[in-house]
């Protein structure tokens, strides 16, 4: 296995960037290539053959800037393209599935799993389907709450009543299952941690950035130099509020440029 050095991590906007400081947390000496494609964001409302030609885009994107590896850092594109874009493209790429999985097994002691995600994620069932594998007596509930990520997008804050709200309406869906874990299986959501904490106390939210993070060494041989980590931004619309978001999200990485790409060209 060679060394990792130019990553590439993309996401339908700034939900991957949920990921992308948990890598810069555990890991060091990366240069990453980030791309949102805040132009054409929320992928997770649209049909998967819109989806797989935007990710297929999105990678065509990131090969050009010269990445060696990609991860998906978006629950849409890993539920329902990752296949797809294995048979494409010869590069490794990794999706978040798996270790929201494992992660998820980890910490239920009820053997009863919510997942919430968009339509899309919901609709695709992966997540359900690798939980079943890895251990068939579990239960799953899957939820989509497809306010979530414009709410994000906005900038509506964690507690705003509006945000609140809508936690409560789409996280109501889980009473009476004996859920204990439920799995962000959209990437923007850890942004409304503390939200869907509030509401339902006594569950685990699986971040499923933070658990990919922890296990990236079983997929790539990581750089060894304790260097910074150094991040490139691209997104595919005029910076709308995506860096101030990104800044005061992100605290592991600086954040302090954004480019804009023509992704119809790729
Ligand atoms: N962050 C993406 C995900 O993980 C959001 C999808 C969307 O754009 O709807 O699913």
């Amino acid at each position: 296995m060679e060394t990792l050095k130019r990553l590439g991590v993309f996401d339908s906007g700034l939900g991957g960037l949920t990921v992308l400081n948990e890598i810069c947390k555990y890991n060091t000496g990366l240069d990453v290539v980030y791309f949102g494609d805040t132009a054409r964001v929320p992928y997770g409302s649209r049909t998967v053959e819109t989806i797989n030609r935007y990710a297929e885009q999105d990678v065509r994107f990131l090969l050009s800037e010269g990445v060696e590896a990609i991860l998906i850092a978006c629950g849409t594109v890993s539920t329902n393209c990752l296949p797809a874009l294995k048979r494409t493209f010869s590069l490794p790429i990794v999706g978040v599935i798996d270790a929201g999985c494992e992660a998820a097994l980890a910490a239920t002691k009820t053997n009863r799993i919510g997942v919430i995600g968009t339509r899309a994620t919901v609709n695709s069932r992966a997540y359900e389907r690798r939980i079943r594998e890895l251990r068939p007596e579990v239960r799953t509930w899957g939820v989509e709450c497809p306010l979530f990520v414009p709410l994000i997008e906005n900038g509506f804050a964690p507690d705003d009543p509006i945000t609140v709200m809508t936690v409560e309406r789409y996280l109501s869906a889980f009473r009476d299952t004996g859920v204990d874990t439920i799995i962000m299986g959209c990437t923007h959501y850890p942004f409304l941690t503390e939200t869907l904490e509030r509401f339902m106390p006594e569950v685990t939210f699986i971040n499923v950035g933070k658990a990919l993070s922890r296990r990236l060494t079983a997929s790539f041989r990581m750089p060894e130099e304790k260097t910074p980590n150094r991040v490139s931004y691209f997104v595919s619309d005029e910076d709308t509020g995506f860096l101030e978001i990104a800044r005061r999200y992100l605290d592991a990485v600086r954040a302090d440029n954004v480019q804009k790409v023509n992704i119809e060209q790729f």
